[in-house]
């Protein structure tokens, strides 16, 4: 497997990431709601870095993706969601493809009344964004090409790798 982003890399880019988070909110609390599973390492190695009063929050979102000419369902639960009225929440996802995920999560906690709802993701791929969000913090804009580890996954599968790899003609044998 191709390494497309070394594991210092990122440990050098989530350490920024947390310095400006901490920079912005300036010492007031923050809800952080990661979205599973992708979120999984990012989230761990990135709240681990911001000082600042923290409470962390999982969801979970999946898509399934049929054939290209129809569309791609994608099933939120949020039922673990305490109430956010009034809150700073900051959103933390593992990838920015065509938005529709992040998009729509946004949309619900701002109609659950958030005080502002801000975006964190560790990637963001180039050229296939197709909603509009303009995330507020991005560790690394990479090509269009499928990638895994770091929390990413392939049919589950690679979410342990230290660093993000592309995923070349393995994808096709799995
Ligand atoms: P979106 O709704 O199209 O932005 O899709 C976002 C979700 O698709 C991410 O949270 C990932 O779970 C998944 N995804 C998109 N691109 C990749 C990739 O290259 N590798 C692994 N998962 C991906
Ligand atoms: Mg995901």
């Amino acid at each position: 497997m191709k390494t497309l982003i070394p594991a210092e890399a990122i440990r050098q880019r989530v350490a920024e990431l947390a310095a400006q988070i901490e920079a912005y909110y300036q010492g007031r609390p923050v809800v952080i709601v990661g979205v599973l599973t992708g979120c999984l390492v990012f989230l761990a190695d990135l709240i681990r870095q911001i000082n600042l009063p923290l409470r962390i929050h999982l969801i979970q979102a999946s898509s399934y993706r049929g054939e290209a000419t129809i569309p791609s369902e994608l099933i939120l639960c949020l039922d673990s969601l305490p109430d956010l009225q009034g809150r700073e929440v900051l959103l933390v996802d593992d990838i920015l493809d065509t938005g529709q995920t992040l998009s729509r999560i946004v949309a619900e906690l701002r109609r659950r009344e958030a005080a502002s709802v801000r975006v964190s993701v560790l990637l963001r791929k180039i050229g296939r964004q197709s909603v509009p969000l303009e995330p507020d913090y991005v560790g690394f804009e990479i090509p269009d090409e499928f990638v895994v580890g770091y929390g990413l996954d392939y049919n589950d599968e690679y979410r342990q790798l230290p660093f993000i790899g592309v995923l070349g003609s393995e994808r096709g044998q799995v």
